[in-house]
């Protein structure tokens, strides 16, 4: 009988965590699922085809990923990030809020948000 109560309370305990792992912050999840292709401050990678994302605007960057969530992972063009985003939301529960993300990174990485930061 004891067995079984552990082994409930196993279970409660991997409901908790990975309910916990849905709930990472946009910088948590940026150095976890996006740093390895988009580059510690969203320079870009070459090495793993990942564009510059400190470049882009909080719109066009919004916009980008909108499209990669709402095309249901189907669509051909941008097939890795849809890979990407399917893996975490399918498998790891983490979905990406396309507003809050974009404007961690713009306003992490892209020089002219630091610009008109330190203008203020
Ligand atoms: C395995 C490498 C890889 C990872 C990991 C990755 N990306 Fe990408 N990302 C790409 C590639 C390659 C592209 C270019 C389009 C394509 O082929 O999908 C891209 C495109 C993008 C774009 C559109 C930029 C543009 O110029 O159109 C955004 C926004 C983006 N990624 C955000 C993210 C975010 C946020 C994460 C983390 C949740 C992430 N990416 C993780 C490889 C990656």
């Amino acid at each position: 009988m004891k067995k079984y109560i552990s082994m409930a309370f196993c279970i409660f305990i991997i409901g908790m965590v990975n309910s916990y792992a849905a709930d990472l912050s946009n910088a948590q999840i940026y150095g976890k699922y996006c740093k390895k292709c988009h580059g510690i401050n969203g320079e870009g990678n070459p090495a793993k085809k990942g564009p510059a994302l400190n470049d882009k605007s909080i719109n066009e960057l919004f916009d980008e990923m909108m499209n990669l969530q709402e095309k249901g992972f189907e669509s051909t063009k941008h097939e890795a990030m849809q890979h990407n985003l399917k893996v975490l939301e399918q498998k790891k529960g983490i979905k990406i809020d396309p507003d809050s993300m974009a404007k961690y990174i713009y306003y992490s990485f892209n020089p002219e948000a630091k610009k008109s930061n330190k203008s203020k």
